[in-house]
């Protein structure tokens, strides 16, 4: 499966944000990762609605909303009005993670359901089928620049696994501390969308840095599970 990149804007210049939007894409990321916060899920705040909706003028890129908010049911419909292409909640922020499914995909949009490091595969076992995306988060929600969390490669390739063997089609999305070298893990433990902030925006060369992170196709073969500690 060829990968994604999806820069996040939240290591963006946010005054500049409509180019430095663009500059990404012309620099040939396919998704633009854009990280809402409510001050409770997780301590900051970030972006809204609104500033989707002023986005969605500038540019035909998949826009990649990341709620990290408590109730993402209440939040649902103005980010999808805004134009938001893929919806992704926090499993662990919801009591009815498959209803929150139905109704992203209700708004015309594709679902995805994010795993903070602490959390089970187990909790999105349920919504594999259902869900076009899980998004497995390689650091602690709420800031960019933190280090991956190794220990995360293992869950990823037990989720490739179980999509494999559910003979269905579902993103493996993963974000924070994806760079050039941990791109290269993440993608032999299955991920096929990257969401990376601070190695995109704080790169001299940001087409480079895409390039880099993209790396070239990997090829996965069956016999590769001895690899991981699962
Ligand atoms: C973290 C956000 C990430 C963040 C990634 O809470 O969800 O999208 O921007 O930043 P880096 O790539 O710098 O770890
Ligand atoms: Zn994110």
């Amino acid at each position: 499966m060829a990968t994604i990149i999806a820069p996040s804007i939240l290591s963006a210049n946010f005054v500049h944000l409509a180019d430095e939007v663009k500059r990404v894409v012309e620099a040939g990321a396919e998704y633009v990762h854009v990280d809402v916060m409510d001050g409770s899920f997780v301590p900051e705040i970030t972006i809204g609605a609104g500033v989707v909706k002023c986005l969605r003028k500038e540019t035909d890129a998949v826009l990649d909303v990341h709620l990290m908010v408590e109730h993402p049911e209440t939040q649902l419909e103005s980010f999808a009005k805004a134009g938001a292409d893929i919806i992704t909640f926090h499993v662990e922020a919801t009591r009815h993670p498959h209803r929150v499914i139905q109704k992203i995909h209700e708004l015309g949009c594709k679902a995805g359901v994010a795993l903070n490091p602490g959390t089970s595969l187990s909790a999105v076992e349920e919504l594999v089928e259902d869900a076009d995306m899980i998004l497995i988060m390689t650091v602690n929600p709420g800031y960019g620049g933190q280090k991956f969390i190794e220990s995360m490669l293992g869950k990823i390739h037990m989720l490739y696994h179980m999509i494999e063997e559910m003979e269905t089609n579902c993103d493996i999305e993963v974000d924070g501390g994806i760079n050039a070298q941990t791109s290269v893990d993440v993608r032999e433990a299955g991920a096929n969308v990257l969401v990376a902030g601070s190695a995109i925006y704080g790169a001299a060369d940001v087409a480079k840095a895409i390039k880099d992170i993209r790396g070239n196709e990997i090829v996965h073969h069956h016999d590769d599970e001895e690899d991981y500690d699962e």
